[in-house]
């Protein structure tokens, strides 16, 4: 009986200990340590990786250069396996445990807006460099990004379809499951609108669904100019092949869900002479770009950086920037430091954080030809 009791006080003792160790933060006084929650796996495993190269490209430029006051920055990863409440833990653990001074993330809108409530809520400064969808730096002050916003995006394939395809009509297939795209399809209608075109339909899928003719047959029966489809590269793939092998020759148009090596590998032929608006395109001549695919591709193996390489690598270096001007490392003079972005020249262009903690940016059209995105045309914002 006696023997039973103190057992059960050493399992309480050593219960607590392990919570108390677990809980207990880290100290990080020898380096600058930076949080990282990406999609390393998971439906949109692609974004996460991608911009997880960008981010190691930068980081070992920055700390080959010297570091931060002679300090290294690290960056801890986790993946958040493109789910929302993995996004919640990641971001809780960075916060919590890590004791991260801020954190980089996510690429997926939906993920975005479910951590930048726990960063909101710790008072954390959380840079996005890739989500586009307006609600996400509207969760509040601590909260920026580095990209254009969707009714920009909107506005940009509206404009393309009218001027360079002389699109008056236009169908919208849009992933209900995804805020970026929800929100990507009605500032779509919304400008194509303005401009006097008109939504012959409007219908939609959800992300991981792999039979879509029905809605496409629907589209087809329509006979629109332009078929708008603000989704991610895997299902998008997989629809511009069943688009075209029910015979729907119209041009296929979509946003920066697009951009992954996986899209064409998915989609192939299907996806030749399609357009879509993206932060910057693969075959530059901009000479700080030039510079990142060189190094880029030395380092990983001649692989061409995406749009999510390219803004992980400058969501980096904008976050050093900010942190070197801030009064102190503490995360309320990192935050003031971010709102005070100006100028910051990258990769995807210059980086100003306006009052709504967003990044005003030209977008830039990719058509796909020969299997590759390149170059069409620049809007200005
Ligand atoms: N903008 C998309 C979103 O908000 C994410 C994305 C950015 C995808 C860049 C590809 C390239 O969900």
């Amino acid at each position: 009986m006696k023997k039973n009791l103190i057992r059960s006080y050493v399992a309480i003792f050593v219960a607590t200990l392990s919570v108390v160790a677990c809980t207990k933060k880290e100290d990080n006084s020898n380096k600058i340590l930076l949080g990282e929650y990406g999609s390393m796996t998971g439906e949109v495993a692609n974004f996460g990786q991608s911009t997880h190269k960008g981010i190691t490209l930068a980081q070992e430029q920055y700390n080959a250069a010297g570091g931060f006051n002679g300090k290294q920055v690290e960056v801890k990863l986790y993946d958040d396996q493109s789910k929302p409440e993995e996004a919640a833990n990641t971001v809780t653990k960075l916060i919590t445990q890590d004791n991260v001074v801020a954190v980089i993330g996510e690429v997926a809108s939906s993920l975005s807006l479910v951590a930048a409530d726990v960063a909101m809520r710790n008072k954390t400064p959380m840079l996005s460099p890739s989500s586009t969808n307006p609600d996400v730096t509207k969760k509040g002050e601590y909260i920026f990004r580095i990209c254009f916003i969707d009714p920009f995006q909107g506005e940009v394939m509206a404009k393309f379809a009218g001027q360079n395809l002389h699109a008056k009509t236009a169908a919208i297939f849009r992933d209900v499951k995804q805020d970026y795209s929800v929100g990507l399809a009605d500032f779509f209608k919304k400008a194509f609108e303005a401009h006097g075109g008109k939504i012959l339909i409007d219908t939609a899928y959800q992300s991981k669904d792999s039979d879509f003719k029905a809605q496409l047959t629907e589209i087809k029966a329509k006979n629109p100019d332009v078929i708008f489809i603000p989704g991610y590269y895997n299902d998008v793939g997989l629809i511009a092949q069943q688009a075209r092998s029910i015979g729907i020759k119209q041009p296929l148009l979509g946003g920066d869900g697009w951009d992954s090596q996986d899209l064409v590998k998915v989609g192939g032929a299907a996806l030749e002479n399609t357009y879509f608006s993206d932060h910057y395109a693969p075959d530059t001549t901009e000479p700080t770009a030039v510079k990142f695919i060189a190094s880029y591709k030395a380092k990983y193996g001649n692989e061409t950086p995406d749009a999510m390489a390219a803004l992980g690598y400058d969501a980096f270096f904008v976050m050093m920037d900010a942190i070197k001007r801030a009064k102190s490392v503490s995360r309320e003079d990192i935050k003031n430091a971010l709102a005070q972005t100006k100028d910051f020249q990258g990769v995807t262009g210059k980086t100003t954080i306006n009052a709504e903690r967003n990044a005003v940016k030209s977008a830039v059209v990719l058509v796909v030809k020969d299997g590759k995105p390149k170059y069409f045309a620049t809007v200005e914002p």
